[in-house]
């Protein structure tokens, strides 16, 4: 069988590993992501998530994705606002990402924000922002798949994203040649 260092002598019986929380994050970590903001201006307050999970998902019509743990507190204020904000964080938001992930604390500390017309809410300084609507929401275990429609979008060409993986934050570097 093959093995992720190349090697091919990782039998079936090998394959035994116990498929709990702890094991699944951690091989589901070796999986490099982005980071994305996740937010809303909800009654006048900015509401706000970071998420690992977000993909894109369809051109026609144009979709992505994000899956939120059913436990969350922010997504169920996030759905009270016509409008999501997607913000693809940049190199230099790695302390913004876990700050808009904390329990406690300004989420917004040293960010600044911007708020379209339809009251999606943006991080300043991220590498895309995409204005979204929720489209449909699939129950998936312990999380929930969101497919959000793309109502607009902004790109900075000069801003690289931040690099999340095995539970740190990393930059971009082009591989040589
Ligand atoms: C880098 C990073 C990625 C995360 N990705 C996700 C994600 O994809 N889905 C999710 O539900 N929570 C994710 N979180 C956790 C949320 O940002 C946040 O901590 C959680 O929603 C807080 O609980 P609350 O929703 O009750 O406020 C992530 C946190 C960090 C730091």
């Amino acid at each position: 069988m093959w093995r992720p260092d190349g090697s091919n002598d990782w039998s079936d019986s090998d394959m035994t590993a116990e498929l709990d929380p702890a094991t699944l994050r951690d091989a589901f970590g070796h999986f490099p992501s982005g980071v994305v903001a996740i937010g809303a201006d909800v009654d006048g307050t900015r509401v706000a998530m970071a998420a690992s999970s977000f993909v894109s998902v369809s051109l026609e019509p144009p979709l992505v994705a994000v899956c939120i743990q059913n436990t969350s507190t922010t997504w169920p204020r996030l759905t009270e606002a016509a409008a999501i904000g997607i913000s693809v964080l940049g190199e230099s938001h790695d302390g913004a990402a876990r700050s808009l992930a904390s329990k406690t604390g300004d989420r917004f500390a040293g960010l600044t924000t911007t708020t379209s017309v339809s009251g999606a809410l943006f991080v300043d300084g991220a590498s895309v922002w995409l204005d979204t609507q929720v489209e449909q929401e699939v129950p998936a275990g312990d999380h929930m798949m969101v497919l959000l429609r793309i109502t607009d979008l902004q790109v900075r060409e000069d801003v690289d994203p931040v690099v999340f993986h095995r539970s740190s934050f990393r930059k971009l570097h082009r591989a040589a040649g």
